[in-house]
């Protein structure tokens, strides 16, 4: 575990294995701390690759005996190494048998097999297998598997592995076994085994084609009450996979496990998807409408890597995007279906919103990243650690990619797509060339050029200018792309872009397209595609100068630049037909509006609001037309990490003092509208998660957040009354969220009564964590929060091995509250150093997250990077860091 020879894997070196494994046969005689694990591998020369020896990856496991084809191994016919055995073998097939011994009780990395709360689980994506058993562990060696676990009865009545339950039995010594196959070859990474007490939610359910499957939602004793959510989220998963892309659930039974210490959101492990525990339980009194929404789309996301991800898989971990933006683009459209088929009416709104809720993640997450010394193409060319590639850039780039395929080709040119990627690739470990491969021959399209989205990292500019000729009524739009360089990246090539346009008339409404050339004026928005440096579009028939919307719908991953001035934002804001870009319009002013007050802030200059600004945004809050989903988010401020992407330099606490400012000035003039609203929304009656209920609840907690901002006195009776009075957690939480970043006298209080209801329920504990993590102070007197988040580390609810109570305590801290963690003598991040080196001692993955905190450090004002440095440093030169994290503060200070 040394930084210095952690080595870089090229994507160019990709060859494939000289053997692979054709079956896989395993016992585990379970033991919380000498777990003996006998693997049976039958083996296969690959007679596509060059001759070699058989290779096999291990980690952190203890050999106990190795046999080759029943006998010990000829002199020199085995080479051991720490992580790698190499075998000779002769002839074009063979069978191993390799027993070890593993400790799952001392594993505290959560990848391989480890103990949670008293049972067994597993993590193997991405190389976690090998800490298992010596495996050729990569993903375009699949196997045939079958698994018998053994184990206590008493400790682990339960014994699931991935596939069908084939014989089970009790044993002498009050133990008890069961056996596994799975009928579908698979890599190692999707391998299963949970050995636990727990209880199941079960449903049975005929797929399209009427065959019976047995669905199965796994939970300790105790929270069962809490899976009807997880489990309709799978029936509909399941449904809207049927209907949608004609893809059918392949086993007889599904399983879902909730765990409590998993590093990541889920995984999607054959038959046995494994889950974080707050991505499967709910119910109205611990879960907040955005947690339901969530679950169903984790759960979804999960399922359909079933067939994008298991049935196709990826050939290396560089094509992790082929597996990973395919699969959440396709949640996206699940999750946008099940909002409007609930929203009927409202559909459009309601897809809107979902749009907009994705986009802001992409701009929080994934623009910084494209932005820093991370920078990667979805696909990327190199990596030092795998586990640090689970990146936004892959997932939500990724998906953008997939939804710019989607736009260009159709839907229906997208569903002919899959069809002919499943009916070439089935059972396959494929590239993303082949997935891309498919789309073009299934349309007759040629997208090499569209290729360059999986080679290109950064986020590419595109600047749009508007020429009016008033002599003819023609309308000159010219788009021109720049991507910046990013590092080891100076040369950006154009990319096929998609631009869906509209041109809004002086009414406000919008015009029929006729470009130049065509005969007769067609539809509102159309997509035009930019696939050159720069490249020009005349509309003509136009009786007055149009009102450009740009990239409608956000149908690229694009940074639009686009000159308008305050009044056009405002008519926008007023008009544009569509709901992203009238959301969008809004964001762009809020932005314009807080970047200026926080250039303000630091130069030490009065700050003020302008009164346009506050009349556009009135407007908004006053059209009762919109659905309140939509109104929340249309009134719901820039998020502070993608402002600071913009602020040059970032300087947080400048920014903070613009948030509080703004968010204040806004309470405190409309608060007679903050309050009509409140009385004026149906509350919605017994809660039931519905996203027509959940637009009310989010927009009412919104005006809570704005009136206790403001210390409007009716506003913060009204938040403390409806925290005691509620009847579920979205509106407690709301509340409380309220009266926290108020920095209200009452906070205190509240939160006391917060934890003392809910002390022993560790999801809803996360969010007490949180909240205090992320708080905003408004008196320079007041507790600052480092101190507070130093203090709750000794919480008897919190503890550093578990990696929910890490992300809602430290990562809501280092990351969602850059204007209390960056403070200017530097020790926020003196503390953030001791935290990243204790986390990394015991779980690698974990520490390398929080590590990413501090990697856009050189964007910050010189007091701030002349505090940073020293700390990275610190880190970089810690005993025994692992390359997870050598990797991050490296590529930081390079
Ligand atoms: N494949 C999982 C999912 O996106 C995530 C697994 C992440 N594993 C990891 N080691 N980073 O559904
Ligand atoms: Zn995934």
């Amino acid at each position: 575990m040394k930084t210095e020879h952690a080595p870089t894997i090229q994507r160019t070196d990709y060859a494939p294995l000289a053997w692979t494994v054709r079956r896989i046969d395993l016992h585990f005689a379970l033991d919380p701390q000498a777990t003996v694990v006998t693997s049976r591998l039958a083996c296969a020369r690959n007679p596509e690759a060059a001759p070699g020896p058989l290779l096999l990856d291990g980690e952190a496991l203890e050999t106990l005996s190795l046999t080759i084809g029943g006998l010990d191994p000829a002199p020199g016919a085995v080479r051991r190494g720490e992580t790698r055995i190499e075998i000779d073998v002769e002839g074009d097939e063979v069978e191993l048998e390799i027993v070890t011994r593993i400790n799952p009780q001392a594993n505290t990395t959560l990848s391989g097999l480890y103990r949670s709360r008293g049972g067994y689980f597993t993590q193997c994506e991405a190389e976690g297998f090998r800490r298992i058993t010596w495996f050729p562990d990569r993903p375009d060696v699949m196997a045939r598997f079958s698994v018998t676990l053994e184990g206590d009865k008493a400790v682990c009545p339960v014994l699931l592995s991935n596939g069908n339950l084939v014989e089970e039995g009790d044993l002498p010594d009050g133990r008890h076994y069961a056996r596994w196959e799975d009928p579908f070859p698979k890599p190692s990474y999707l391998f299963a085994l949970v050995a636990a007490d727990l209880v199941a939610l079960e449903r049975r359910e005929l797929t399209a084609s009427g065959r019976e499957v047995l669905l199965q939602v796994w939970v300790e004793r105790g929270n069962l009450d809490r899976c009807e959510h997880a489990m309709e989220s799978l029936v509909h998963a399941m449904r809207w996979d049927e209907e949608t892309f004609g893809l059918e659930l392949d086993l007889d039974r599904f399983m879902i496990v909730a765990v409590s210490d998993f590093n990541m959101g889920a995984m999607e492990n054959k038959g046995l998807n494994i889950f974080n525990a707050k991505y499967v339980l709910a119910k109205p009194d611990t879960a907040t409408d955005v947690d339901y929404e969530h679950i169903e789309s984790v759960v979804a996301h999960e399922y359909f890597h079933n067939w994008t991800g298991n049935r196709v898989t990826c050939r290396d971990w560089f094509q992790l995007t082929l597996k990973e933006g395919l699969t959440v683009f396709r949640d996206q459209q699940f999750s946008a279906d099940m909002l409007a088929r609930a929203a009927g009416a409202e559909g459009d709104s309601a897809r809107a919103v979902k749009r907009i809720d994705d986009v802001r993640v992409l701009r929080a997450a994934q623009f910084p990243e494209d932005a820093g010394p991370m920078a990667h193409p979805i696909r990327p060319e190199r990596y030092q650690e795998i586990n640090n590639f689970y990146t936004a850039t892959v997932y939500e780039k990724g998906a953008e990619v997939i939804r710019m395929l989607h736009t260009l080709l159709g839907p229906e040119g997208f569903r002919n797509g899959m069809d002919l990627y499943f009916s070439y690739h089935d059972g396959q470990a494929v590239t993303c060339d082949d997935f891309v491969e498919a789309m073009s021959e299934a349309n007759g399209r040629d997208l090499d050029q569209f290729m360059r989205w999986y080679a290109q990292a950064g986020t590419p500019r595109v600047a749009a200018r508007g020429g009016w000729d008033a002599a003819d009524g023609s309308y000159t739009l010219t788009l021109t792309q720049h991507t910046p360089p990013t590092p080891g990246q100076t040369e950006k090539l154009p990319l096929v872009i998609p631009v869906a346009v509209g041109l809004i008339g002086p009414d406000g409404a919008d015009l029929p397209l006729q470009l130049e050339g065509e005969a007769a004026p067609g539809a509102t928005t159309r997509v035009l595609e930019l696939n050159a440096e720069s490249r020009q579009w005349r509309f003509v028939g136009l009786s007055a100068e149009p009102v450009p919307s740009l990239l409608r719908g956000f149908s690229a991953p694009v940074i639009l630049e686009l000159e308008e001035d305050d009044a056009r934002l405002a008519f926008r804001m007023a008009n544009d037909s569509d709901a992203f870009n009238r959301w969008d319009a809004a964001q762009r002013y809020a932005e314009r509006v807080l970047l200026e007050l926080g250039a303000a802030a630091a130069e030490g200059r009065a700050l003020g609001v302008p009164v346009a600004f506050v009349e556009a945004f009135a407007r908004l809050l006053r059209d009762d037309r919109l659905d309140p989903a939509f109104r929340a988010q249309a009134l719901a401020l820039p998020g502070e990490g993608y402002l600071l992407e913009r602020m040059q330099p970032a300087d947080p606490a400048a920014l903070r003092t613009a948030q509080i400012y703004l968010g204040a000035e806004l309470g405190r003039v409309l608060a007679a509208d903050w309050l009509a609203l409140t009385e004026g929304l149906v509350e919605p009656g017994e809660y039931r998660y519905h996203p027509a209920d959940a637009g009310r609840r989010a927009l009412i907690n919104l005006a809570l957040r704005y009136l206790c901002a403001a210390r409007v006195p009716a506003g913060t009776g009204l938040a403390r009354r409806r925290f005691e009075s509620a009847s579920n957690m979205t509106d407690r939480f709301g509340a409380l969220a309220a009266l926290v970043h108020g920095a209200l006298p009452e906070a205190e209080g509240a939160l006391a009564a917060f934890y003392e209801r809910y002390r022993d329920d560790a999801l809803v504990l996360d969010k007490w964590f949180a909240l205090q993590a992320g708080a905003w102070r408004r008196d320079a007197g007041a507790t600052p929060v480092l101190e507070r988040v130093r203090a709750l580390l000794g919480d008897p609810g919190f503890s550093l091995s578990n990696p929910n109570k890490v992300y809602a305590l430290l990562g809501s801290f280092f990351r969602a509250n850059p204007g209390e963690f960056h403070l200017a003598d530097g020790s926020g991040y003196a503390f953030w150093a001791d935290q990243v080196i204790a986390l990394d001692a015991a779980n690698p993955q974990v520490a390398a997250r929080m590590a990413r905190a501090l990697e856009n450090w050189r964007r910050f004002t010189p007091v701030l990077r002349e505090a940073v440095r020293p700390q990275l440093e610190r880190v970089r030169a810690a005993e025994g860091l692992s390359p997870d994290v050598g990797e991050i503060v490296a590529k930081a200070l390079e």
